[in-house]
């Protein structure tokens, strides 16, 4: 008979986790309560500013789109099997040739540096010491030249800017760089409607106001720790990494940001990247399976299902739902998938919809926020442990095992 045990799941590992344990992570006392990805959600409330805490949490419109990806994943039940020996199950997964420690990575995340200080390159840090994969957002603050020195594995998500020459530009910009897979979000042609965003006094760039200055004084933690610390050691940050040039200021009274009109942009865009990019072409924002065929007709090498964590159309279907039909749409590529996950059982059942791989979003930006590169690894490990753990209720030892047979529908 063979019982779990700690130490044999730990063998399971790959070396990376391993080598990270070699660093504990510490979190301060005072974020003792963290048990789970949503606790980091409750701390970053108390710290950020409520203009950023509500870039951060927030939706567009009616967050009909949000609500429904948190949904969606109750629309199924595992059936879980017995007796089949799990002590040496590992958590693993490979994308693109590569074995990280686990099926899930970083989104993209926008001005993270304005949320946590050195936001990116915490973020790509605690990603390369656990393994897993950081996509650098292009609406960035931080060079993308300096995040891929830092984690040479990490993937840069572009939004395209309106022109070829500027494509053309940025395109070798993270070529140059080192990246070697390049994430285009496509479901950003024009800016979706943030009335949140406005109600709570948040823009791009901030603009000085009494009542931004009075949110900073009152979040002493990030006005000291992040904010005013940025503008000491490295300046006024800006938006580096939408262009090949630098972009607008992140505060100003008067700069206008510059969102160059991407209303035009259609497939011949995308074999345009194509035939300039020979590394690694992921699409994000694809829900129909029709797209997504025709993405991989264009020669995408993989597509990340989602809706932006709800960000753009409100009222879109959760990415969730539509995965079956993606994956059967394209069974050459790996379909991944981002939008509401925040458990181990949430990217138990992507895998077992045919996911290859999960990213999640905003829970990170937290931990970054309340503490730094230990907070994002405490939140990898949370979600890993619970992949884990999860997998061996299930009777998994290899992700690969995971198919629609562990699923039903959800009793009405
Ligand atoms: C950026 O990608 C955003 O959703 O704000």
């Amino acid at each position: 008979m063979q019982i779990e045990s700690p130490a044999a799941a730990a063998a399971a590992q790959p070396a990376a986790v391993a080598a990270a344990a070699n660093h504990p992570i510490a979190l301060p006392a005072r974020l003792g309560h963290i048990l789970s990805l949503d606790d980091f959600e409750r701390a970053a409330r108390r710290h950020l500013p409520a203009p950023v805490f509500a870039y951060i949490s927030g939706a567009v419109e009616r967050n009909a789109s949000l609500r429904a990806n948190a949904a969606a994943f109750e629309r199924y039940e595992f059936l879980p099997r017995m007796l089949v020996d799990i002590s040496r199950r590992t958590t693993a997964a490979t994308v693109f040739g590569k074995r990280w420690s686990a099926p899930f990575g970083l989104a993209p995340m926008g001005i993270s540096a304005l949320s946590a200080y050195r936001g990116d390159l915490v973020l790509a840090r605690a990603a390369a010491r656990e393994n897993v994969p950081m996509v650098m957002s292009g609406s960035s603050l931080i060079r993308l030249e300096e995040i891929v020195q830092a984690n040479p594995d990490a993937w840069f998500q572009a939004y395209l800017p309106g022109d070829v020459a500027n494509i053309r530009a940025l395109i070798e910009r993270v070529a140059a760089a080192g990246y070697r897979t390049l994430v285009i979000t496509l479901d950003s042609s024009i800016a979706a409607n943030r009335e949140n965003n406005v109600r709570a006094g948040f823009s791009t760039p901030l603009r000085p106001s009494l009542s931004l200055a009075w949110q900073g004084v009152t979040h002493p933690r990030w006005l000291f720790g992040t904010f005013l610390r940025t503008i000491a050691v490295h300046g006024m940050p800006h938006f580096e990494n939408n262009y090949a040039r630098r972009g607008a200021p992140i505060l100003s009274a008067n700069v206008q940001r510059d969102f160059s009109d991407r209303g035009h942009l259609n497939w011949d865009h995308l074999r345009m990247i194509r035939s300039l990019w020979t590394g690694n072409l992921v699409v994000k924002g694809i829900l129909d399976p029709r797209d997504a065929r025709l993405a991989v007709e264009h020669g995408v090498d993989g597509i990340i299902v989602s809706n932006h964590g709800g960000r753009q159309l409100d009222g879109t279907v959760a990415p969730l739902r539509m995965l079956p039909q993606v994956v059967a749409a394209c069974p050459d590529v790996p379909v991944m998938i981002d939008s509401g996950f925040r458990r181990g059982t949430d990217v138990l059942k992507a895998l077992a919809l045919g996911a290859k791989f999960v990213f999640v979003g905003r829970p990170f930006n937290y931990a970054a926020s309340v503490a730094g590169e230990d907070g994002v690894r405490k939140g990898i490990t949370l979600l890993r442990d619970e992949v884990s753990r999860n997998m061996a209720m299930l009777g998994v030892n290899d992700l690969r095992e995971l198919d629609a047979s562990y699923l039903l529908p959800a009793a009405a």
